[in-house]
């Protein structure tokens, strides 16, 4: 498929000084820069409070590049990104920071030929979101006119919760159409996550059995190996499941259960997924203890061997703070293809793997035909899609173990990505930047989309915000989280699959 050329224009980083840029925007442009899916007329401006010159500030953009790249830097590349790279000293709530923002991209209209078009990207803290917007409307720097385009980036978290989530579409839409508004959320960026769909509906053979006619329910974990690392003041206000369900893993489960969307248009496929965001049933109030688990770990000793503290003694964590680290949910889609097929979902800091899968388990098969053989279970077959890190996709299904008796053992059918294309060279944000630049907003987060995403987890946070756990914490570092996770699956006669650390 030919590459569509981006229109020229200028990309406007608030938060420039931040992680966000370093690790991954700035490292990501090179990427797209090496691919040749830059515009052929482009500028990058940073935008943060520090003092910086354009030359240090192109310095600063080397460093980072060489310090985070995913593969061999390119030096020609590398030279037209600090060309291109410019800086603008300011306080993001000073309006003087807008005029000079103004002044500084009809510059580079001139010098770059950017067009006039530009998009602003929010690598922000979230509190500035609708500080920034504002002053970008006042400044008329998101009118759209005279052919140009305006288009703003906002990052996660969208949000606290569903009020706050409204609150915040309703001021970005005081200002911006909605078709100007991409809101990011990085799982999508991922090679695998994208692949969800081709896997589904560009092969003939799963869609026919993918529904509650064959599936028997569906798991998917997010597990890291990590703490909150330097991050405990964002963590202990946000917690796990804000921090993980209403965005990444909403993503996860909608992607697998889906409809065929008619296009890839970016409103066919939202249209679809927002459709499974609404069909999730919200547990009643007295049914959250027995469908959604919380988790702490306390001190403990990972696969490597080193002994970690627990969540209470990580930095800027309170000593007794409530804060879940980890959530299992049972989640019900009441739709036609999914009633009675549970999804169950959980993620967690500091567990023994660091692990993104979805597993899709099918229906056991009758056994009769086995009755006078040793044999005296049938292993479900099941399907893993291997998200992160070792990309693929593995089947199970049985066979029988050679020997004059019958016996039977499961094995796998696996597919690594590696094998067929070579290992993934990304930060996963160059597919998203380049989407942004040309106007394509299908794996961006529509408003209603973030809100259906924020209500299927409104009912827990309601129940678990009117009291605090009594047994934080309840799992060790290092563990697949508490005993009241396992027991949610047991209660239903099934159980997690085993997954190697
Ligand atoms: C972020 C969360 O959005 O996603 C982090 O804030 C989490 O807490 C991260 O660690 C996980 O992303 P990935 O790409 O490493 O799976």
């Amino acid at each position: 498929m030919a590459v569509i050329a981006g229109d020229p224009c200028a990309m406007v980083i608030f938060g420039a000084s931040g992680d966000l840029t370093k690790r991954k925007l700035l490292p990501a442009l090179h990427n797209l820069g090496e691919q040749g899916q830059l515009p052929h007329a482009f500028a990058v401006v940073g935008v943060a409070r520090s003092a910086m010159s354009d030359e240090e500030f192109r310095r600063k953009v080397e460093l980072d590049v060489r310090e985070h790249a995913t593969g061999p830097v390119n030096d020609a590349v590398l030279e037209r990104l600090k060309n291109c790279a410019h800086y603008l000293s300011g306080d993001i709530r000073d309006p003087a920071t807008y005029t000079a923002l103004e002044d500084l991209l009809a510059r580079l209209e001139r010098a770059h030929g950017t067009g006039g078009n530009a998009f602003f990207y929010l690598a922000t803290a979230p509190e500035l979101f609708t500080e920034i917007v504002g002053r970008l409307g006042s400044a008329g720097l998101v009118r759209q006119e005279g052919g140009r385009w305006r288009r703003v980036v906002i990052e996660k978290p969208f949000g606290t919760d569903l009020e706050s989530a409204r609150a915040l579409n309703r001021r970005l839409r005081e200002v911006l159409d909605e078709r100007q508004i991409y809101r990011i959320d990085h799982y999508l960026g991922k090679e695998t996550v994208q692949n969800i769909l081709v896997f589904r509906f560009a092969n003939g053979i799963f869609e026919p059995i993918w529904n509650r006619r064959y599936v028997d329910h569906v798991q998917i974990t997010v597990a890291e190996t990590l703490g909150v690392e330097q991050r405990g003041d964002y963590y202990d206000r946000t917690g796990a499941l804000r921090d993980m369900v209403p965005n990444h893993i909403a993503q996860l489960v909608t992607l697998t259960a889906m409809e065929p969307p008619i296009s890839f248009d970016a409103d066919a496929v939202r249209d679809e997924q927002t459709k499974i965001l609404k069909a999730i049933q919200p547990p009643l109030c007295e049914d959250v203890e027995r469908c959604a688990v919380r988790g702490q770990y306390g001190p403990g000793t990972l696969a490597t061997g080193e002994s970690v503290p627990g969540y209470r003694q990580e930095p800027n964590v309170r000593p007794d703070s409530p804060t879940e680290t980890f959530v299992a949910l049972k989640l019900a889609i009441d739709d036609w293809r999914w009633a009675d097929v549970p999804f169950y979902v959980r993620t967690g800091k500091r567990l023994p793997a660091r692990v993104t899968e979805i597993a899709i388990q099918f229906r056991r098969p009758p056994l009769l035909l086995f009755r006078d053989t040793p044999v005296d279970y049938l292993h479900a077959n099941r399907l893993v899609l291997h998200i992160q890190p070792n990309e693929g996709i593995t089947l199970r299904f049985g066979a029988k173990v050679p020997g004059a008796a019958m016996k039977l053992g499961p094995v796998n059918m696996d597919f690594e990505y590696a094998d067929y294309f070579g290992a993934p060279s990304s930060t996963g944000y160059e597919k998203l930047l380049y989407d942004c630049i040309v106007g394509d907003a299908t794996l961006f987060q529509r408003a209603d989309m973030v809100e259906a995403g924020w209500g299927v987890v409104q009912p827990i946070l309601d129940v678990w915000g009117s009291g605090p756990p009594r047994d934080f914490p309840n799992y060790a570092a290092g563990t697949w989280g508490p005993a009241a996770a396992d027991a949610l699956l047991t209660r239903d006669g099934r159980r997690w699959r085993e997954i190697e650390g």
